[in-house]
Protein backbone atom coordinates (compact mmCIF):
# COMPACT_ATOMS: atom_id res chain seq x y z
CA UNK A 1 0.00 0.00 0.00
CA UNK A 2 1.32 3.67 -1.06
CA UNK A 3 0.56 6.06 1.84
CA UNK A 4 1.16 9.96 1.65
CA UNK A 5 -0.36 12.52 4.84
CA UNK A 6 -0.91 15.90 3.73
CA UNK A 7 -1.35 17.91 6.26
CA UNK A 8 -2.83 21.82 5.90
CA UNK A 9 -2.59 24.06 8.99
CA UNK A 10 -4.69 21.60 11.13
CA UNK A 11 -6.61 19.31 8.46
CA UNK A 12 -5.24 15.93 7.40
CA UNK A 13 -6.02 14.39 4.25
CA UNK A 14 -4.46 11.12 3.29
CA UNK A 15 -3.60 9.47 -0.51
CA UNK A 16 -4.11 5.95 -0.24
CA UNK A 17 -2.64 3.46 -3.61
CA UNK A 18 -2.73 0.12 -4.87
CA UNK A 19 0.88 -0.37 -5.84
CA UNK A 20 -0.16 -3.27 -7.97
CA UNK A 21 -2.82 -0.95 -9.90
CA UNK A 22 -2.00 2.32 -9.31
CA UNK A 23 -5.35 3.17 -8.38
CA UNK A 24 -5.79 5.33 -5.31
CA UNK A 25 -8.19 6.80 -3.19
CA UNK A 26 -7.96 10.52 -1.83
CA UNK A 27 -9.63 11.24 2.02
CA UNK A 28 -10.53 14.38 3.28
CA UNK A 29 -8.82 16.41 0.68
CA UNK A 30 -9.19 20.29 1.41
CA UNK A 31 -9.77 23.07 -1.58
CA UNK A 32 -6.29 25.17 -1.42
CA UNK A 33 -4.53 22.14 -1.77
CA UNK A 34 -5.84 20.67 -5.05
CA UNK A 35 -2.57 21.15 -7.48
CA UNK A 36 -0.47 19.57 -4.50
CA UNK A 37 -2.47 16.20 -4.29
CA UNK A 38 -2.36 16.33 -7.86
CA UNK A 39 1.15 16.43 -8.52
CA UNK A 40 1.41 13.91 -5.38
CA UNK A 41 -0.34 11.34 -6.93
CA UNK A 42 1.72 11.74 -10.52
CA UNK A 43 4.74 11.48 -8.38
CA UNK A 44 3.54 8.44 -6.93
CA UNK A 45 2.56 7.00 -10.35
CA UNK A 46 -1.09 7.08 -8.71
CA UNK A 47 -4.61 7.62 -10.31
CA UNK A 48 -7.22 8.61 -7.99
CA UNK A 49 -10.58 6.97 -8.58
CA UNK A 50 -12.33 7.86 -5.48
CA UNK A 51 -12.82 11.35 -3.20
CA UNK A 52 -13.63 10.65 -0.20
CA UNK A 53 -15.00 12.88 2.59
CA UNK A 54 -15.18 10.96 6.10
CA UNK A 55 -18.15 13.41 6.89
CA UNK A 56 -19.40 16.48 6.17
CA UNK A 57 -17.03 19.51 7.24
CA UNK A 58 -18.10 22.62 8.82
CA UNK A 59 -14.88 24.29 9.36
CA UNK A 60 -12.89 23.59 6.24
CA UNK A 61 -13.61 23.60 2.49
CA UNK A 62 -13.76 19.96 0.63
CA UNK A 63 -12.22 19.41 -2.46
CA UNK A 64 -14.18 16.74 -3.02
CA UNK A 65 -16.37 18.56 -5.43
CA UNK A 66 -13.92 20.54 -7.34
CA UNK A 67 -11.53 17.66 -8.25
CA UNK A 68 -14.60 15.28 -8.91
CA UNK A 69 -15.51 17.54 -11.42
CA UNK A 70 -11.89 17.85 -12.69
CA UNK A 71 -11.36 14.16 -12.29
CA UNK A 72 -14.31 12.55 -13.59
CA UNK A 73 -14.17 10.50 -10.40
CA UNK A 74 -17.25 9.49 -7.57
CA UNK A 75 -16.92 11.79 -4.75
CA UNK A 76 -18.06 8.83 -1.33
CA UNK A 77 -19.42 9.95 1.47
CA UNK A 78 -22.01 7.72 3.98
CA UNK A 79 -25.36 7.57 3.16
CA UNK A 80 -26.67 10.19 5.15
CA UNK A 81 -24.32 13.30 3.70
CA UNK A 82 -27.13 15.80 2.87
CA UNK A 83 -24.42 16.83 -0.34
CA UNK A 84 -26.00 16.14 -3.93
CA UNK A 85 -22.71 15.53 -5.20
CA UNK A 86 -22.05 12.74 -3.40
CA UNK A 87 -22.04 10.14 -5.68
CA UNK A 88 -21.34 7.04 -3.97
CA UNK A 89 -22.99 6.66 -0.76
CA UNK A 90 -21.50 3.82 1.59
CA UNK A 91 -23.86 2.22 4.36
CA UNK A 92 -22.20 0.81 7.61
CA UNK A 93 -20.11 -2.18 6.71
CA UNK A 94 -19.62 -1.74 2.75
CA UNK A 95 -16.45 -1.48 1.29
CA UNK A 96 -14.73 0.32 -1.53
CA UNK A 97 -12.60 -1.65 -3.99
CA UNK A 98 -9.42 0.74 -4.83
CA UNK A 99 -7.14 -1.46 -7.20
CA UNK A 100 -6.35 -4.86 -4.84
CA UNK A 101 -6.92 -2.74 -1.95
CA UNK A 102 -10.50 -2.76 0.19
CA UNK A 103 -11.41 0.29 1.92
CA UNK A 104 -14.05 -0.64 4.68
CA UNK A 105 -16.34 1.57 6.08
CA UNK A 106 -17.78 1.96 9.45
CA UNK A 107 -20.54 4.42 9.99
CA UNK A 108 -20.10 6.20 13.52
CA UNK A 109 -22.15 9.02 13.89
CA UNK A 110 -21.27 11.32 16.84
CA UNK A 111 -19.61 14.56 15.54
CA UNK A 112 -21.75 14.65 12.65
CA UNK A 113 -24.89 12.25 11.60
CA UNK A 114 -22.88 11.38 8.42
CA UNK A 115 -19.31 10.95 10.88
CA UNK A 116 -17.48 7.67 8.65
CA UNK A 117 -13.97 5.52 9.77
CA UNK A 118 -12.70 3.60 7.11
CA UNK A 119 -10.12 0.59 7.56
CA UNK A 120 -7.83 -0.43 5.13
CA UNK A 121 -5.19 -3.08 6.24
CA UNK A 122 -3.29 -2.16 9.39
CA UNK A 123 -4.87 1.56 9.26
CA UNK A 124 -8.18 3.36 10.25
CA UNK A 125 -9.17 6.52 8.82
CA UNK A 126 -10.97 7.71 12.15
CA UNK A 127 -12.81 11.38 10.36
CA UNK A 128 -13.19 13.35 13.57
CA UNK A 129 -14.64 10.61 15.67
CA UNK A 130 -11.48 9.80 17.42
CA UNK A 131 -8.45 12.53 16.91
CA UNK A 132 -5.07 12.08 18.56
CA UNK A 133 -6.04 12.99 22.04
CA UNK A 134 -8.84 14.17 21.52
CA UNK A 135 -12.93 13.12 20.02
CA UNK A 136 -14.62 15.35 17.37
CA UNK A 137 -16.89 18.20 19.18
CA UNK A 138 -20.60 17.36 19.03
CA UNK A 139 -22.08 20.83 19.13
CA UNK A 140 -21.75 21.54 15.44
CA UNK A 141 -25.03 20.96 12.94
CA UNK A 142 -25.93 17.12 13.33
CA UNK A 143 -24.05 16.51 16.16
CA UNK A 144 -24.84 14.07 18.93
CA UNK A 145 -22.62 13.14 22.05
CA UNK A 146 -25.01 9.98 23.02
CA UNK A 147 -24.16 8.68 18.91
CA UNK A 148 -20.37 9.45 19.41
CA UNK A 149 -20.54 8.15 22.59
CA UNK A 150 -21.98 4.25 21.40
CA UNK A 151 -19.52 5.31 18.02
CA UNK A 152 -16.34 5.16 20.38
CA UNK A 153 -16.73 2.66 22.61
CA UNK A 154 -18.59 0.06 21.23
CA UNK A 155 -17.08 0.45 17.92
CA UNK A 156 -14.21 2.09 17.14
CA UNK A 157 -12.34 1.23 20.29
CA UNK A 158 -13.35 -2.72 20.16
CA UNK A 159 -11.54 -2.57 17.06
CA UNK A 160 -7.88 -4.22 16.68
CA UNK A 161 -5.76 -2.24 19.77
CA UNK A 162 -2.97 -2.25 17.04
CA UNK A 163 -4.96 -0.03 14.59
CA UNK A 164 -3.02 2.75 13.07
CA UNK A 165 -5.14 5.72 13.82
CA UNK A 166 -5.56 8.75 10.88
CA UNK A 167 -7.88 11.46 12.01
CA UNK A 168 -9.11 14.13 10.17
CA UNK A 169 -7.79 16.88 12.46
CA UNK A 170 -4.50 17.19 14.23
CA UNK A 171 -3.03 20.52 15.40
CA UNK A 172 -0.30 19.34 17.33
CA UNK A 173 1.92 17.94 14.75
CA UNK A 174 1.28 14.49 15.88
CA UNK A 175 1.28 11.43 13.02
CA UNK A 176 1.36 8.19 15.38
CA UNK A 177 -1.10 6.79 17.52
CA UNK A 178 -3.00 3.44 17.87
CA UNK A 179 -6.59 2.33 19.30
CA UNK A 180 -4.67 1.13 22.12
CA UNK A 181 -2.68 4.23 22.56
CA UNK A 182 -5.86 6.29 22.42
CA UNK A 183 -7.30 4.01 25.24
CA UNK A 184 -4.75 4.18 27.06
CA UNK A 185 -3.74 8.00 26.91
CA UNK A 186 -6.74 10.09 25.12
CA UNK A 187 -8.28 12.35 28.09
CA UNK A 188 -11.86 12.21 26.34
CA UNK A 189 -11.90 8.53 26.43
CA UNK A 190 -11.36 8.32 30.25
CA UNK A 191 -14.56 9.21 31.18
CA UNK A 192 -16.29 5.65 29.96
CA UNK A 193 -19.40 5.93 31.96
CA UNK A 194 -22.13 7.44 29.45
CA UNK A 195 -24.04 10.17 31.19
CA UNK A 196 -20.76 11.37 31.87
CA UNK A 197 -18.78 11.28 28.62
CA UNK A 198 -22.03 13.68 27.28
CA UNK A 199 -21.80 15.96 29.99
CA UNK A 200 -17.84 16.51 29.26
CA UNK A 201 -19.15 16.89 25.44
CA UNK A 202 -21.58 18.84 26.35
CA UNK A 203 -20.19 21.19 28.63
CA UNK A 204 -17.14 21.66 26.66
CA UNK A 205 -18.15 25.27 25.38
CA UNK A 206 -16.00 25.46 22.21
CA UNK A 207 -15.92 28.79 19.87
CA UNK A 208 -17.73 27.80 16.40
CA UNK A 209 -15.26 27.50 13.56
CA UNK A 210 -14.52 30.53 11.53
CA UNK A 211 -16.35 30.37 8.20
CA UNK A 212 -18.39 27.92 9.34
CA UNK A 213 -21.89 29.13 7.09
CA UNK A 214 -19.46 29.10 4.12
CA UNK A 215 -17.79 26.07 4.86
CA UNK A 216 -21.50 24.30 5.42
CA UNK A 217 -22.95 26.00 2.42
CA UNK A 218 -20.30 24.74 0.14
CA UNK A 219 -19.60 21.34 1.65
CA UNK A 220 -23.29 20.47 1.63
CA UNK A 221 -24.53 22.04 -2.04
CA UNK A 222 -21.18 21.35 -3.91
CA UNK A 223 -21.80 25.21 -4.68
CA UNK A 224 -18.27 27.54 -4.92
CA UNK A 225 -16.50 29.47 -2.13
CA UNK A 226 -15.83 33.16 -2.42
CA UNK A 227 -12.04 31.87 -2.52
CA UNK A 228 -12.60 29.93 -5.75
CA UNK A 229 -15.36 32.56 -7.30
CA UNK A 230 -12.44 35.24 -6.93
CA UNK A 231 -9.43 32.54 -8.23
CA UNK A 232 -11.40 31.69 -10.81
CA UNK A 233 -11.99 35.47 -12.18
CA UNK A 234 -8.41 36.06 -11.28
CA UNK A 235 -7.28 33.33 -13.90
CA UNK A 236 -9.91 34.72 -16.15
CA UNK A 237 -8.46 38.10 -16.75
CA UNK A 238 -5.24 40.18 -17.45
CA UNK A 239 -3.77 42.83 -14.18
CA UNK A 240 -2.37 45.94 -14.75
CA UNK A 241 -0.11 47.42 -12.19
CA UNK A 242 -1.22 50.13 -10.22
CA UNK A 243 1.92 51.91 -11.79
CA UNK A 244 1.90 50.92 -14.94
CA UNK A 245 -1.48 52.86 -14.92
CA UNK A 246 -0.06 55.81 -13.07
CA UNK A 247 2.33 55.87 -16.06
CA UNK A 248 -0.24 55.72 -18.77
CA UNK A 249 -2.13 58.29 -17.22
CA UNK A 250 0.96 60.31 -17.28
CA UNK A 251 1.63 59.84 -20.58
CA UNK A 252 -2.12 60.71 -21.61
CA UNK A 253 -3.51 57.56 -22.11
CA UNK A 254 -6.75 59.15 -23.86
CA UNK A 255 -8.16 55.95 -25.37
CA UNK A 256 -7.86 53.59 -21.88
CA UNK A 257 -11.11 53.85 -19.50
CA UNK A 258 -10.74 53.68 -16.23
CA UNK A 259 -13.79 52.01 -14.79
CA UNK A 260 -14.12 52.60 -11.07
CA UNK A 261 -16.88 49.82 -9.93
CA UNK A 262 -17.23 50.88 -6.02
CA UNK A 263 -20.94 52.53 -5.07
CA UNK A 264 -20.57 56.61 -5.31
CA UNK A 265 -20.29 57.46 -2.09
CA UNK A 266 -16.31 56.36 -2.62
CA UNK A 267 -16.20 57.40 -5.67
CA UNK A 268 -16.53 60.63 -4.74
CA UNK A 269 -14.47 60.64 -1.51
CA UNK A 270 -11.31 59.98 -3.86
CA UNK A 271 -11.01 58.08 -7.38
CA UNK A 272 -8.30 57.93 -10.38
CA UNK A 273 -8.34 61.17 -11.77
CA UNK A 274 -10.57 60.81 -14.97
CA UNK A 275 -12.40 57.73 -13.48
CA UNK A 276 -15.62 56.64 -14.79
CA UNK A 277 -18.12 55.28 -12.06
CA UNK A 278 -20.34 52.01 -12.61
CA UNK A 279 -20.89 50.24 -9.28
CA UNK A 280 -21.01 46.50 -10.05
CA UNK A 281 -24.40 46.01 -8.69
CA UNK A 282 -25.95 48.37 -11.70
CA UNK A 283 -22.93 47.00 -14.19
CA UNK A 284 -25.33 44.41 -16.27
CA UNK A 285 -28.08 46.74 -16.20
CA UNK A 286 -26.04 50.07 -17.35
CA UNK A 287 -23.24 48.59 -19.55
CA UNK A 288 -24.80 49.20 -22.83
CA UNK A 289 -25.58 52.89 -22.36
CA UNK A 290 -22.22 53.18 -20.24
CA UNK A 291 -19.63 51.31 -22.34
CA UNK A 292 -20.94 51.05 -26.26
CA UNK A 293 -17.96 50.59 -27.81
CA UNK A 294 -16.65 47.28 -26.30
CA UNK A 295 -12.87 47.51 -28.35
CA UNK A 296 -12.12 50.42 -26.07
CA UNK A 297 -9.39 49.14 -23.46
CA UNK A 298 -10.50 49.31 -20.00
CA UNK A 299 -9.10 48.99 -16.76
CA UNK A 300 -11.41 47.75 -13.76
CA UNK A 301 -10.92 49.28 -9.95
CA UNK A 302 -12.19 49.50 -6.54
CA UNK A 303 -11.23 49.33 -3.27
CA UNK A 304 -9.44 46.65 -2.70
CA UNK A 305 -8.56 44.78 -6.06
CA UNK A 306 -10.83 41.63 -5.59
CA UNK A 307 -14.77 43.29 -7.13
CA UNK A 308 -12.99 44.64 -9.95
CA UNK A 309 -11.52 41.56 -10.49
CA UNK A 310 -15.21 40.22 -10.50
CA UNK A 311 -16.29 43.01 -12.85
CA UNK A 312 -13.31 42.58 -15.35
CA UNK A 313 -14.34 38.93 -15.60
CA UNK A 314 -18.15 39.84 -15.87
CA UNK A 315 -17.03 41.99 -18.41
CA UNK A 316 -15.18 39.68 -20.50
CA UNK A 317 -18.26 37.42 -20.71
CA UNK A 318 -20.33 40.04 -22.16
CA UNK A 319 -17.58 40.66 -25.11
CA UNK A 320 -15.58 43.05 -23.77
CA UNK A 321 -12.00 41.40 -24.64
CA UNK A 322 -9.92 44.16 -23.46
CA UNK A 323 -11.05 44.44 -20.35
CA UNK A 324 -8.08 44.49 -17.82
CA UNK A 325 -8.16 44.48 -13.73
CA UNK A 326 -5.94 46.95 -11.72
CA UNK A 327 -3.67 44.65 -9.40
CA UNK A 328 -4.61 46.72 -6.44
CA UNK A 329 -7.28 49.24 -5.42
CA UNK A 330 -8.05 52.48 -4.31
CA UNK A 331 -6.90 51.74 -1.06
CA UNK A 332 -2.99 50.67 -2.76
CA UNK A 333 -3.08 53.42 -4.94
CA UNK A 334 -3.27 56.32 -1.94
CA UNK A 335 -0.97 54.49 -0.17
CA UNK A 336 1.34 54.84 -3.03
CA UNK A 337 1.01 58.55 -3.14
CA UNK A 338 -0.76 58.38 -6.54
CA UNK A 339 -3.09 61.73 -7.74
CA UNK A 340 -6.78 61.28 -6.55
CA UNK A 341 -9.84 63.63 -7.75
CA UNK A 342 -12.28 64.22 -5.38
CA UNK A 343 -16.31 64.73 -6.17
CA UNK A 344 -19.04 63.91 -8.21
CA UNK A 345 -18.38 61.25 -11.74
CA UNK A 346 -18.23 62.97 -15.05
CA UNK A 347 -21.63 63.60 -17.01
CA UNK A 348 -23.14 63.87 -13.77
FE1 LIG B 1 -15.35 17.77 11.22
Amino acid sequence: MIFEHISTGGCQSYLVGCEATSAAALIDPELSRIDHYLSLAAREGLRIRFLIDTHTHADHFSATHALAQRLEVPVVMNTLSPAPFADLRLADGELLRVGELRLQALHTPGHTADSMCLQVEDRLFTGDTLLIGGAGRTDLPSGDPEALYDSLFNRVLKLDPALNVHPAHEYRGRVASTIGDEIATNPRLQQRDRAAFVAMMNGLNLSMPTHITEALRTNMSGGRTVAQMLADAAASVPFMALAELKARLDAGAANLIVLDVRERDAYEAGHVPGARLLPRGQLELRVDRELPDPTRPIVTCCELGLVSTLAASTLREMGFRHVIALDGGMAAWREAGFPVARGTAPGD
